[in-house]
């Protein structure tokens, strides 16, 4: 088990991917010192409280539900925006949780997720070539030169930002906010105010005649009051994250403390890369996103670098493949992967492999096909076994129109009229509860096939 983060240096030495190109040298580093002065984001032992229900998600007995804006930005850290945000995703878990019948683990794309890889370092328009924006964490979003310039001053709001959110989401999350009578009250307004299919009115009443078994039993008010929430984004700026590592007291062994758990991109998964050695080197529980191009030899390789002990929860593997390409794509990885005698969280990104723009230059996915991968997904673990661990989705609690389809049929030319994303298309609420439907749906069947009766399989526990 490692004991020692590597320098700075040392990362830098191997080439570091998609970092920014600062030219105030002497900014940089005051930035980082006053960092290394913060106190940690999270707690180490939050950290492996949340290594253990990935462990349970690995080994079948709870699903994973990640999700979140692509970029958060500095703008948007308001009440509205997390309260939102932190709606939409405990509705979804409430839903996969019944139908599912194992504790959901919710995890957001939030409080830490500032930073962008890009396919180019340069965005042209109108004749114009600037700097692309890499997310808040380094440049502005405007298309101006000043805006371009890429400041270590930012790396400071990335830390203010994160923390305000995190007290903001803690509160929620130990205040009552999620309380479970509040949160099912949500989805029967979606039910009622959508025009949804007869099947998931059906399946909210039940959740609704559960609910009432619940407290009739004598539930305590505690269980249905407060949730757990995690915080995730992608462990891409090497200053950042290296600044907020820090050496667990309890343990003397290193955490990144920006965020529970830290993921390394399909663009900076390099093995002998920067990125990978640093996440090596932290005990947190780690994703690992893998697109289509990753072969069974790097899957291997990967897993065996980032979890040497076969620790479990130790990786959530999140597969982005595309919509057409998961079915041929994805068994190789999850073969490659269990002959290593590993059990993984394997976790489905239905977002990033289905990617287009439109003929107006809006980048947006289409709900079909972002359910199509979802789909694809779970036909290949019936196929091989294995279990379908969870869901990554890009998504945001507000009524924007970024993605097409979906139970308001929004098309193309309904893009302009609330396109906000910083970064790539996200669902709006109601095409995230939606998507939650669905997937309850087939959770449900797939585990009927499977004969689980989690009743009787698994222990009490606390859940
Ligand atoms: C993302 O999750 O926003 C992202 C950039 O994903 P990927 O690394 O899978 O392309
Ligand atoms: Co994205």
């Amino acid at each position: 088990m490692p004991t020692t983060i590597p320098t700075l240096t040392d990362l830098h030495a191997r080439g570091a991917a998609q970092q920014p190109t600062y030219p105030d040298a002497a900014a940089l580093e005051a930035a980082v010192a006053e960092l290394r002065q913060r106190p940690p984001l999270v707690f180490a032992g939050e950290a492996d409280e949340l290594k253990a229900r990935i462990a349970d998600v690995a080994a079948g007995r709870a699903f994973l539900l990640q999700a979140g804006d692509c970029a958060e930005t500095f703008g948007n850290v308001t009440a509205t925006n997390i309260r939102n945000s932190l709606r939409v995703q405990l509705s979804m878990a409430v839903v996969l949780q019944y139908a599912s019948q194992v504790p959901v683990v919710k995890v957001g794309r939030i409080a830490g997720q500032y930073a962008k890889p890009r396919s180019n370092d340069l965005e042209t328009r109108d004749g114009v070539t600037l700097p692309s924006y890499r997310g808040d964490a380094v440049n502005g979003l405007d298309f101006t030169p000043e805006a371009r310039v890429h400041d270590p001053r930012r790396l400071l709001d990335v830390y203010n930002s994160s923390a305000a959110t995190l007290n903001l989401v803690r509160a929620f999350v130990n205040g009552g906010f999620a309380d479970l009578r509040t949160v099912h009250s949500w989805n029967a307004d979606f039910v009622r105010s959508s025009n949804v299919e007869e099947k998931y009115t059906r399946l909210s009443e039940e959740i609704e005649r559960a609910m009432a078994f619940m407290i009739a039993c004598g539930v305590s008010d505690d269980a249905l009051r407060t949730v757990h929430f995690w915080a995730s984004h992608e462990a891409l700026l090497m200053e950042y994250e290296h600044a907020l590592a820090r050496i667990d007291s309890r343990t003397g062994t290193p955490y990144g403390t920006s965020g529970h758990l830290l993921w390394v991109g399909e663009r900076t998964r390099q093995l002998d890369g920067a990125h990978v050695e640093l996440l090596a080197s932290l005990r947190n529980p780690l994703g690992i996103k893998m697109g289509p191009s990753t072969t069974p030899a790097d899957a291997r390789a990967l897993v065996e670098r980032l979890d040497p002990d076969a620790e479990p929860g130790r990786l959530t593997v999140i597969t982005r493949m595309g919509a057409g390409t998961v079915r041929d794509a994805l068994p190789p990885l999850i073969e490659a992967v269990e002959a290593t005698g590993r059990k993984v969280a394997w976790v489905c990104d239905p977002m990033h492999g289905n990617t287009y723009a439109t003929e107006r230059g809006y980048k947006t996915r289409s709900f079909p096909v972002i359910w199509d991968e979802v789909d694809g997904f779970f036909d290949v673990h019936a196929e091989l076994g294995t279990w379908p661990g969870g869901v990554h989705i890009e998504l945001t609690g507000n009524d924007v129109t970024e993605c097409v389809g979906g139970v308001h049929e929004l098309d193309e030319a309904d893009l302009a009229t609330r396109y906000e994303t910083a970064c790539d298309p996200r669902l709006n609420r109601d095409q995230g509860i939606e998507l939650a439907f669905y997937l309850a749906e087939r959770l449900r069947e797939d585990i009927a096939r499977r004969g689980i009766n989690p009743v009787q399989a698994f222990e009490p526990r606390e859940l």
